[in-house]
Parts: structure tokens; C-alpha cells; sequence
């Protein structure tokens, strides 16, 4: 049986690795088969794609550079790592997919590029190809911000590219994330993310199991 995607996405300090990594442990202890992995920077030549993008000067390159390295990392990410691991039957957790370019690089800088562009690089890198859950996490990008500056304190190498923009840049992004999550309300579930890390892994938790039955499956395969 094919596995299932999931995405979190959301702005910077929102939360999304610490809900990944709590996701995938309990996905694990209830006996699935899980992979973590990330973007940019999921596989061995994203990793050199993330340094570029997320380290340096925020005025390094433009939006369409940007766009098009993501989707350079996010196509080499889905053929090497996520459809081999769904073809397992595995379930998939990525901390950040191709929402976050159309809210990034489309939506933060005020629509520079526009969305059929961006639509339009989906559809050469992914094709169909979608997640099946998308969980966004929502916060007042002010705290995010704060969250994520303190966290960089202790980094060698800062990760500050993006938020070194204006906090128009960010609240543009927020915005673009919740529009993205209002058109395709199949996909995507949006969380207050301004609750404790234990409060909303419980929101997470409670998503996964209503949205893909995850957890009630794997119960009756047991109890069978
Ligand atoms: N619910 C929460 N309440 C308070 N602090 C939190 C919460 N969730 C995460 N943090 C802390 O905020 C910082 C940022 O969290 P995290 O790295 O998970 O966010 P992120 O969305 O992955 O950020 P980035 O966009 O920078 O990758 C971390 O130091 C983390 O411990
Ligand atoms: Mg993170």
C-alpha cells in the first residue's frame, strides 16, 4: 500500500521542525514506518541548495532565482527520496513543500513573480504530484520572528536570510499561507500555533488521525 505525504508549512518560527519531530515519534511509537526529511535541503545535493538559499545576504539574488532553486531541491528531494520511500508504504513528514515557495516568493514579496508562474514550475518539477495532508502553522509573525532569532543564537552558521526582511515580508507570508490553505481545503488544515509545543502536538496528532485515519487504521490492523 502506498504511504502518505505529509507537509508542514508556515512562517519562519512557527513551530514546524518541533511539530515534525514530535509528529514522526509518535507516529513511530504507534508502530509506522516513518521519514523525516526537510526542504530545502532533504537529499545530498539540496543541502548545498539550503546553504545558497537560506544563508547570506537577503539581497543576494531575487525571487525567481529563489523559485528556481527551490524547485531544483524540491524535484531532486520528491524523485531520490519521497515517491522511493511512498512506494514502501512509508509515511512521509517534510518540514516545509512547494507551499512554501508560492507563499515566499510569490506572495512575500507582494506578487513580484506571480502565481501562475510559480504554478507553472510545480508543474514541470512535481506534476501532479501532491501531499496528502498539509498542516499550516499560524502565528503573529512578530513572535515567530522572536522564536527564531533566539534559536539562532546558538547556530555557527545563521539561517537568517528571510528573516532579515521586513516585517511586511512576513506578514505578506502569512497572509499567502492562509489563502493558499482557503483554496485547497482537501490538503491543508491551518493551527493556531500560539500555544505550547505540547498543546499543539495534541491539535497535530488529533489532524492526523481525522484527515488520514492514520492512527484508527493501523488500531484495527492490530486488533485483527
Ligand atoms: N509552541 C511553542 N511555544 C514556544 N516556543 C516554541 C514553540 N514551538 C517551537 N518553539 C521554539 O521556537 C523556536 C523555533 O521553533 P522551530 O524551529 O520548531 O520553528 P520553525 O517553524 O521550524 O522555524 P524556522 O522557520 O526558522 O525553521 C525553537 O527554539 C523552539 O524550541
Ligand atoms: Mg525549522
Amino acid at each position: 500500500m502506498r504511504g502518505k505525504f505529509i507537509t508542514f508549512e508556515g512562517g519562519e518560527g512557527t513551530g514546524k521542525s518541533t511539530q515534525v519531530e514530535l509528529l514522526a515519534k509518535y507516529l513511530t511509537e504507534k508502530g509506522f514506518n516513518v521519514v523525516k526529511t526537510k526542504e530545502p535541503g532533504g537529499t545530498e545535493i539540496g543541502k548545498e541548495i539550503r546553504r545558497l538559499l537560506v544563508c547570506g545576504d537577503k539581497d543576494k539574488m531575487d525571487a525567481t532565482a529563489e523559485a528556481l532553486l527551490y524547485y531544483a531541491d524540491r524535484h531532486i528531494h520528491m524523485v531520490q527520496k519521497i515517491l522511493p520511500a511512498l512506494e514502501d508504504g512509508k509515511i512521509v513528514i517534510s518540514d516545509r513543500f512547494a507551499d512554501s515557495t508560492t507563499a515566499y516568493q510569490c506572495y512575500g514579496y507582494g506578487e513580484r513573480i506571480s502565481k501562475e508562474v510559480i504554478d507553472s514550475l510545480y508543474k514541470i518539477a512535481v506534476g501532479n504530484f501532491k501531499p496528502d495532508l498539509t498542516i499550516v502553522l499560524d502565528i503573529d509573525p512578530q513572535k515567530g520572528l522572536s522564536r527564531s532569532f533566539a534559536k539562532a543564537d546558538g547556530m555557527e552558521e545563521k539561517e537568517l536570510r528571510f528573516e532579515s526582511h521586513a516585517l511586511e515580508f512576513h506578514s505578506n507570508l502569512r497572509k499567502g499561507f492562509q489563502i493558499i490553505a482557503q483554496n485547497d481545503p482537501e490538503r491543508c488544515v491551518v493551527l493556531d500555533a500560539d500555544k505550547s509545543i505540547e498543546e499543539l502536538h495534541q491539535d497535530v496528532i488529533r489532524t492526523v488521525c481525522n484527515r488520514l485515519n492514520l492512527v484508527a487504521n493501523r488500531y484495527q490492523k492490530i486488533q485483527n
